[in-house]
């Protein structure tokens, strides 16, 4: 093979490889394709480590074999031990990987150059830049998973003056690293300290905030550890680790913006607003007690088994619950019964994008039972029965009708069109924004108290019993 003909095979790789990565984008976009998306981006992502690791001779062929191997029976034992409540976590660990090892290359590289003696300034820049996020990527990402697993305490930690210390690091980074693009030779130390500012300073961009935000912290961070790996892609003049690392770098952005708009929140408010701390209060309209009426199980199936319509909302209470079997056996009760079943999918209800998505696909719900916010807001007003499972916020008239409440602007589901309403949660307790719920408190409302579990599995035998 001439040196040519090896050129164009690496390429030629790279190049399937960049195909396989978006086309498993693409198919990310719904739940009925995810899975094979999934595939094709991890088949991707071997072709490319594997090519790189063989073209640059960094690792011997049975290296190579030996860290497949491994890499694939921790994935496995991963996959089917993680919770999928704990999926946030297990990403924020990801990226932290991620943005670590973006910085590990962008400093190896620097490294190697500061050490031959020339460290040409546009690779210089794209090493600082790699280094940089990469570092405020792990430590910010290990502090997001660990409050998010309770490690860490879940409470934003502010203290005074918190902002204005973060960005006298940020300028600290920046004239460091302009320091080095010029002055690269023997200035190992600086490096150093460059690394050890961005390190802090991830740590101190997360604690201010509250746990409850760390999904969408999670998802910047991800953004973060692609735009890591495309730097790091430059200074190496990788051009599959610089394709890769802007498509994560670019979908994290876009599904950090989802999760903001879908909150009615901007990311100032989530990075620097102190909101969604774990154990809010609930704070009740105007501190008023208000009247609301509570069902039996047995009532709730008779409203159920003798509508013609129901659409289920399930929320972050179907994860807690793990309730998404007995929910789809309820359905299935429903429909050999001749009711109409449809589920209303919030994009922002759970913790997590497309939480809920994962529960019911897991249940083996059909997918064509699904509707997003748009396509099924229209719905309830002809629908029988709403049954609220676990969910809250997602569902709060506020947002819509009351002017000055946190959420309100956020969109919702127009559960309280429907013609009768069913809450299946623990208590009268707030969601995750800390606010009561105005539609608990409707006349067509009825709370059925109870771990989703047991409350829906109830509703299965009453109706078995009809
Ligand atoms: P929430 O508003 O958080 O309400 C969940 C409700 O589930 C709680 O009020 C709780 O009430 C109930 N619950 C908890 N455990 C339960 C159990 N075992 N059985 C029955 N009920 C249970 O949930 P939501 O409506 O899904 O809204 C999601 C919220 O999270 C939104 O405010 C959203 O902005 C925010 N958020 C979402 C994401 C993403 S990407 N999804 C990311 C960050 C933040 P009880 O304690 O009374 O049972």
């Amino acid at each position: 093979m001439t040196d040519q003909d090896y050129i164009n095979l690496i390429n030629g790789s790279y190049l399937i490889a960049a195909v396989l990565f978006i086309v498993g984008l693409m198919l990310l976009r719904t739940p009925a394709t995810a899975r094979t998306g999934n595939r094709l981006s991890a088949l991707a992502m071997l072709i490319a480590a594997g090519v790189t690791l063989v073209d640059r001779n960094i690792l011997e062929f049975e290296f190579i074999i030996g860290g497949v191997l491994l890499g694939a029976v921790i994935g496995v034992v991963l996959a089917r031990t993680v919770q999928m409540t704990a999926m946030p976590q297990m990403v924020a660990i990801f990226n932290a990987f991620g943005g670590g090892a973006s910085a590990l290359l962008a400093g190896s590289e620097f490294i190697r150059l500061a050490d031959r003696g020339d460290v040409p300034e546009d690779a210089g820049a794209t090493i600082m830049l790699g280094t940089a996020i990469g570092a405020i990527t792990l430590t910010g990402s290990l502090v997001a998973a660990g409050k998010l697993t309770g490690w860490v305490t879940q409470n934003p930690i502010v203290f005074p003056l918190r902002n204005v210390v973060s960005g006298l690091l940020g300028v600290v980074i920046i004239a460091i690293g302009v320091f080095l693009v010029f002055e690269p030779i023997n200035n190992e130390i600086m490096f150093a300290v460059l690394v050890g500012v961005a390190l802090l300073l991830g740590v101190l961009l997360v604690t201010p905030i509250g746990g409850a935000d760390m999904p969408v912290v999670v998802a910047l961070f991800n953004s973060y550890s692609g735009l890591a790996g495309a730097a790091a892609g430059f200074a190496l003049d990788n051009n599959i680790l610089i394709i890769a690392g802007a498509l994560v770098g670019a979908s994290g952005l876009i599904l950090t913006r989802i999760m903001t708009r879908a909150m009615n929140r901007s990311l100032v408010n989530v990075m620097f607003g102190g909101f969604g701390a774990s154990g809010v209060e609930v704070s009740g309209v105007d501190g008023e007690v208000r009247p609301y009426s509570s069902v039996q199980a047995q009532d709730a199936a008779m409203m159920l088994g003798y509508a013609n319509s129901v659409i289920f909302v399930p929320g972050y209470g179907l994860a807690v619950a793990q309730a998404q079997h007995e929910l789809r056996t309820l359905a299935d009760l429903l429909q050999a019964r001749g009711v109409e079943v449809k589920y209303a999918i919030h994009p922002v209800a759970g913790r997590m994008p497309g939480h809920m998505n994962v529960l019911l696909a897991e249940a083996d719900v059909p997918y064509d039972q699904l509707y997003d916010l748009d396509q099924i807001n229209r719905d309830f007003d002809q629908t029988d029965v709403a049954v609220v499972v676990g969910a809250n916020d997602v569902v709060n008239p506020a947002a819509r009708d009351r002017e000055g409440s946190p959420i309100y602007g956020m969109p919702i589901l127009n559960v309280d069109h429907a013609q009768s309403v069913i809450v299946l949660k623990r208590s009268m307790a707030s969601g995750f924004a800390g606010i009561d719920n105005d539609l608990f408190y409707l006349d067509r409302t009825s709370m059925l108290f109870g771990d989703a579990k047991s409350s829906v599995g109830s509703l299965v035998s009453e109706i078995e019993d009809l």
